[in-house]
């Protein structure tokens, strides 16, 4: 017997472990095995060589009907040990423990040492063709598609940490093509904490756990972080993308994607462009409010895994845009007096716009967490013919930084083999041996030049597409360890920064440093770190010097006077909404019909309606279908709702005490659950859409709330508040409502 009928199952939302419901008693007889979920995929079928193979993975990957040894034999009893007697000892002869407990012993491997945390999706680039003027690269000729697999990650958490802190995001791509693999490895700011790579341990060790207590985690607001940042002011700009909404994105499909350094360009007769890359999100750049992300943190730490997973499977398939602004590859590597070397520093899109050359969709979840997301390496030195490295001393030592590091955490030279970083083109490197070699080499002569095996491989000749390693001449000079002056600038742009957010933008900054600063434990260096914000903005600095209970200091330096950049705000524009989610708070007085047209109605738009109850089950009793609840006043949270609809009035339910639901202590008035007075409350706080119908105005007066409020809609047809609502999302909060 199944637990959920096909109706129910239609109804539920994304989430369901597998393709099909299990049945409650334990199956007795074998059954063939289940087909992934249609969401998953695994990496395609390419030989360890990076030829297309028939070996499919889905199918070698454990699907059978019946257990076996590691060498394939059948086993009878994995429940018990070999045993002289039923009270034993264990006898050593007994190879099936032996071989169970040894790998289970070994199934962890070391987690990246940056980076950790992180999901990941497989999807399609289709390029448009535009950046083949600029570049002699196949996947970026008109039409071409080319797969991908993208991992999204926080920087400083381990592998267990919450996804909603604040903190940078990474936002690595590894595009499969025709010439090999091309992994664009960026993150969801375009600007780094450090100019050299040389400083890269030092930032990383900062902002990781104090290594006595290794507290706290995945945290920026502790004293070594700000120690190094108010100390390495150089760190200044990027520091402030992470106080800003930036670090707290609502979900990965909500970020923009940036490459940071400036790359070169080449095109097929050898001339050269430099570029900045970046990922513009179709749905907008969104975020979390920081008391959003700290609930979040809690009642669903895989709150940006969980997004992305559900969006994919619910069918809204992220896209982003790809783009890339274009400056000319002069000697000097400046553009409008701002150095491309410098990685703390962008090019303003209104001074180089950002020119479209091709679109991202990502269309299925790994099938393995572990063989595909955790063993996927990106290699900011991946590149393919027609893009290069610059000199930008930050990428130079990623170059070097991350096969040195994939040697450790994935235990052999050979890691390109494993399926997921199997290149899509032939293979043929004269790379031999080592742990975990898949492949079964042929011929004698793995060396150049050799007689032996035909002279193979061959050197690829004029125009037969080898990389390119494109003559680029370097300034006579001295061997120094030095900066160029022009790396001297630390406040300039983090103050361009500042000045181009609107003003609630500037709040949600302010309220950030004083919270960050504010859980240090040294005054010094708080202090240092306001002398670095009185350098960037004095309004700032005296906002939060007055929330820190310090004095504000003067400048040090004159400060800049840049031109705003609008596109560094995320407000005032209107965006889609697919894949959103929608609560719907129901209860026994409700209209289960308008209930029914609205949760329709929402699916149909493509965002994913969640149906509220005091209890689990369904509502029914008015002769319609019945209506799958998804969510009850306990499991319920406004954390994970982007808009909340009710359904008329919320009458107490039988469990609204606080000795079974602490959220019951939420005060409200005698007519309304507590538990839906907090998620009402919550979601009126988050500046989120609220709509209603009926007696839904009894459940806002009683959270001291006003129906006439910015971002409420509550109208007597049902249909029309959720299309006001629908509307409001658009701009993804009532933005009105924040305090002025
Ligand atoms: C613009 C600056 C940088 C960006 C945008 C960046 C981005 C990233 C991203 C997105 C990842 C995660 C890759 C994944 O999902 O597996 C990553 C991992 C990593 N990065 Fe960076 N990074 C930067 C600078 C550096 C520097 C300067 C170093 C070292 C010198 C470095 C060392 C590492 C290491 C060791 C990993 C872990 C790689 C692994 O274990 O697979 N990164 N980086």
């Amino acid at each position: 017997m199944s637990t959920q009928d096909d109706n129910t199952r239609r109804d539920a939302i994304p989430g369901a472990p597998a393709s099909e419901a299990p049945s409650v008693e334990e199956p007795t007889e074998p059954r063939l095995p289940l087909v992934p979920k249609p969401d998953q995929s695994g990496p395609d079928p390419y030989s360890p060589t990076g030829m297309a193979s028939r070996d499919d993975h889905g199918a070698a990957a454990q699907q059978g009907e019946h257990l076996t040894t590691a060498q394939g034999v059948r086993v009878s009893d994995t429940d018990h040990s070999l045993k002289a007697g039923p009270r034993g000892p264990v006898l050593l002869q007994d190879h099936h423990l032996r071989e169970k407990i040894m790998h289970f012993d070994h199934e962890r491997i070391p987690e990246r040492v940056v980076h950790a945390r992180g999901s990941a999706a497989h999807g399609t680039f289709r390029s448009y063709g535009s950046a083949a003027a600029l570049t002699c690269a196949a996947f970026l000729q008109k039409d071409v598609e080319t797969p991908v697999f993208v991992r999204f990650s926080t920087v400083l958490g381990s592998r267990g940490s919450a996804d909603t802190v604040r903190d940078t995001r990474g936002f690595a791509v590894k595009f499969y093509t025709e010439e090999g693999d091309f992994d664009l490895v960026g993150n969801n700011m375009p600007v780094f904490f450090i100019q050299d790579a040389i400083k890269f341990p030092d930032i990383i060790h900062a902002g990781k756990p104090h290594p006595d207590r290794e507290i706290p985690q995945a945290q920026s607001a502790h004293d070594t972080f700000w120690d190094f940042v108010s100390l390495h002011t150089e760190a200044q700009h990027h520091t402030m993308w992470n106080m800003s909404d930036r670090g707290i994105p609502r979900s990965f499909r909500m970020m923009e994607g940036f490459g940071v350094h400036t790359f070169r360009l080449i095109d097929s007769e050898g001339a050269t462009t430099l570029v900045k890359f970046h990922w513009k999100p179709r749905a907008g750049v969104h975020s979390l409010v920081w008391e959003e992300a700290q609930l979040a943190a809690g009642v669903d730490p895989d709150f940006h895994r969980r997004d992305l997973a559900d969006a994919i499977e619910s069918g809204a398939y992220p896209e982003w845009e790809l783009g890339v602004q274009v400056f000319p590859d002069t000697p000097e590597q400046t553009f409008e007096g701002i150095d491309l070397l410098d990685p703390t520093k962008i090019v303003p899109e209104e001074l180089a716009a950002v020119q479209p050359i091709g679109i991202l969709r990502l269309e299925a979840n790994p099938s393995n967490f572990f063989a595909e997301t955790e063993q996927v390496a990106f290699h900011a030195g991946h590149f393919v013919r027609g893009i290069d490295a610059t000199d930008d001393p930050l990428l130079q030592g990623r170059l070097f930084s991350y096969l040195d590091t994939q040697l450790t955490r994935l235990g052999s030279p050979n890691f390109s083999q494993i399926p997921i970083n199997r290149p899509h083109a032939p293979v043929n490197d004269m790379l031999r041996d080592g742990f975990h070699q898949d492949a079964v080499h042929q011929g004698v002569a793995p060396y150049r030049p050799n007689s032996l095996d035909g002279g193979c491989p061959f050197v690829a000749g004029e125009d037969m597409s080898a990389f390119i390693d494109v003559p680029h001449e370097l300034a006579a000079s001295a061997k120094v360890r030095e900066a160029p002056a022009s790396f001297d600038d630390h406040f300039s742009q983090a103050r361009l920064f500042w000045i181009s957010l609107s003003p609630v933008e500037q709040d949600h900054v302010a309220q950030a440093y004083t919270f960050e600063l504010g859980k240090c434990y040294e005054q010094a260096v708080k202090e240092r770190q306001l002398q670095a914000l009185a350098n960037i903005d004095p309004v700032l600095c005296a906002r939060v010097a007055t929330g820190l209970g310090l004095p504000a200091p003067e400048p040090t330096v004159p400060l800049a006077d840049p031109d705003p950049s609008p596109a560094l705000s995320q407000v005032g524009r209107t965006w889609p909404v697919t894949g959103r989610s929608v609560g719907i708070v129901a209860g026994p007085g409700s209209d289960l019909a308008a209930v029914r047209d609205v949760r329709d109605a929402v699916a149909a738009a493509g965002l994913v309606p969640l149906v509220i109850a005091a209890t689990g089950g369904t509502l029914e009793g008015d002769g319609g279908d019945p209506v799958t609840v998804q969510r009850t006043f306990v499991t319920a949270r406004s954390v994970e709702l982007d808009a909340v609809l009710l359904a008329g009035a919320s009458s107490m339910a039988p469990d609204a005490e606080v000795a079974q639901d602490t959220k019951a202590a939420a005060p409200t008035s005698p007519d309304v659950d507590p538990r839906v007075a907090l998620l009402i409350s919550e979601a009126y706080r988050h500046c989120k859409a609220i709509g209603g119908w009926a007696d839904a105005s009894g459940v806002l007066t009683a959270v001291g709330a006003s129906p006439s409020d910015a971002g409420i809609v509550i109208l007597d047809n049902a249909s029309e508040a959720w299309t006001g609502v629908l509307e409001l999302m658009g701009s993804h909060r009532a933005w009105d409502r924040f305090p002025a």
